[in-house]
């Protein structure tokens, strides 16, 4: 991989502050994230324990930062905090951030905002103009960061929807770098996102990049479609020239490149920590401890409205009514990680799922034997592992999900070839991972079917299925994620990006 950065196609680095500028101390390589790999925790008796960050941008960068020395900005979870942990191999900058702010910028504008729009408006975005004025600020402050942390010609890695302003910020502090961004959720249809009041900007902030990345096809032209229509309209210091083609934007002189990249996981590193002998010992045991039932259902997300945790609860609740599932047979465990906690929106959604799995214990469970396991809290990575491992069905059923790493984490653990995997088309992992008993979350019916298939397949038809879906997952690891954007970022800007860039599939049953 080479992170560092080839000659930009931008305005000049030397002038940037009025005049020419020595070269700059700092990291080859930053990455710019809301959060930093770890969360800072304060316990009771005061003393400061750091426990891994939530979420699929932790899981898929940690390994990539590790592997080639460089900074990671971004904000510990906790107000106002600008602890920097040690972190070996990586050169931490937090990001502090008030009560106020993680108020308005995190759980109001990203949370409340960004993340219902971009996810089908599953529940109604709110728009405040005190929410935008936070964020604009707070991605000022990320940019300032990611300034001191970037030495001279380094190449910036800005991720995701909460930071999509700071490319432009940066761009302007800093014209000798070379800035990436990456979405890791969807980008909307055009129609949505036009609802945003504040479309316009968001556009132009994400154009301060000199490559953009969706994980599918489908968001890149989405995003194409607007830069087109939004960006380039006359401003009060004249009009900005847009021009875009599949995959380009030309913003005056610089040019964008826009495409899709669909991320991963560290696929063999999983593989190796599921065949060791120690997570399959407790695979084993954790089956002897769920009373041996003939299928073990498993769900592994944040608790979040988007993942479909619902949709399995009720397809697995009529399935065991319409006596398509034995209650004596079958255990269903969902592991839930707390998640925006503070938002309304998710606070019922938590109240919603504690009551369904009431509802289906209280009518199908016997005294010490309960159908629906659920932990509301995270489980350390080893575990997980040893869960997908005992695991005969893995549930995985958003209503919109911009990838989802579970799927493919499960898929990783199966050296096996054991176990299925349900999976919504829905999820950015879809297009991967064809082989999986795939159904609409919205209908019900056609969900419990695929349930119900992937309970009763046959073992040939299993392992078939299996083999061919950890085709795709091993071969198409993070670390080629990561090798395909940065070399796509470190490359000459005339090469074009094909519509389907980085989606191979290999995972065609055979
Ligand atoms: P998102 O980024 O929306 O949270 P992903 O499925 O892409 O969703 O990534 C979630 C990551 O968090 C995965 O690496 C998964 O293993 C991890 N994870 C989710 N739930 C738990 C849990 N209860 N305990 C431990 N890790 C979890
Ligand atoms: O992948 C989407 C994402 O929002 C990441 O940006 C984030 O790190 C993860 O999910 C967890 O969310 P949060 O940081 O809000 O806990």
């Amino acid at each position: 991989m080479t992170p560092r950065a080839g000659d930009t196609d931008n305005t000049p680095a030397d002038t940037a502050g009025g005049g020419p500028r020595a070269a700059r101390d700092g990291a080859e390589f930053v990455v710019v994230a809301n959060r930093l790999p770890v969360d800072k925790e304060v316990l009771p008796d005061g003393t400061v324990n750091w426990k891994r960050s939530p979420g699929g941008l932790v899981t898929a960068l940690e390994p990539i930062l590790r592997a080639n020395t460089g900074a990671w900005v971004g904000w510990s979870g906790i107000p106002d905090s600008d602890d920097n942990p040690d972190i070996e191999g990586i050169d931490i900058h937090a990001v502090p951030l008030s009560t106020q702010e993680i108020a308005e910028y995190y759980e109001g504008f990203s949370n409340a905002t960004l993340w219902p729009l971009y996810h089908d408006v599953i529940v109604k975005p709110e728009y405040h103009r005190e929410w935008w004025n936070t964020y604009v600020e707070v991605n000022r402050r990320f940019a300032e960061a990611a300034s001191r942390a970037a030495g001279e010609g380094a190449v910036v890695w800005v991720q995701d929807y909460q930071l999509q302003l700071v490319p432009k910020m940066l761009r302007m502090l800093r014209p000798d770098v070379k800035i990436g961004f990456f979405l890791h959720i969807p980008f909307p249809p055009v129609e949505l996102f036009m609802q945003m009041p504040w479309r316009t900007e968001i556009v132009e902030g994400l154009l301060g990049a000199d490559l953009i990345g969706f994980h599918l096809p489908g968001g890149a032209q989405n995003f194409l479609f607007l830069a087109r229509r939004l960006a380039g309209q006359a401003t009060s210091k004249g009009t900005v020239g847009v021009r875009s083609r599949f995959g380009v934007v030309q913003v005056g002189f610089r040019t964008v490149r826009v495409g899709a990249f669909p991320i991963s996981i560290d696929s063999g590193e999983l593989a190796t920590l599921a065949k060791s002998r120690t997570i399959r010992e407790r695979a084993a045991e954790i089956r002897r401890e769920l009373g041996n039932p003939k299928t073990i259902m498993l769900g592994v997300d944040r608790l979040d409205y988007t993942k479909g945790i619902d949709v399995r609860l009720k397809a697995i609740s009529e399935l065991l009514a319409e006596e398509r599932l034995d209650p004596a047979e079958t255990v269903m465990l969902q592991l839930a990680t707390p998640s925006r906690e503070r938002v309304e929106s998710y606070k019922q959604m938590r109240a919603g799922i504690e009551q369904l799995v009431g509802n289906i214990n209280g009518t199908y469970a016997s005294v010490g034997q309960p159908v629906v396991q659920y932990l509301h809290r995270p489980v350390p990575r080893e575990e997980l592992v040893a869960f997908f491992v005992a695991a005969d069905v893995m549930l995985v059923t958003p209503l919109r999900d911009g990838m989802n790493l579970v799927a493919k984490e499960y898929v990783a653990c199966r050296g096996d070839l054991g176990g299925a995997l349900v999976l919504s088309e829905f999820t950015g992992a879809a297009a991967e991972l064809r082989s999986a008993y795939q159904a609409n979350p919205y209908d019900l019916d056609g969900v419990k079917d695929a349930i119900q298939a992937a309970v009763e397949q046959s073992e040939h038809e299993g392992r078939r299925r299996m083999r061919a879906l950890r085709r795709q997952v091993l071969t198409h690891d993070v670390s080629k994620w990561a090798e395909s954007f940065l070399g796509t970022l470190g490359a000459d800007s005339d090469t074009e990006l094909s519509a389907n860039r980085g989606v191979h599939l290999v995972d065609e049953p055979r």
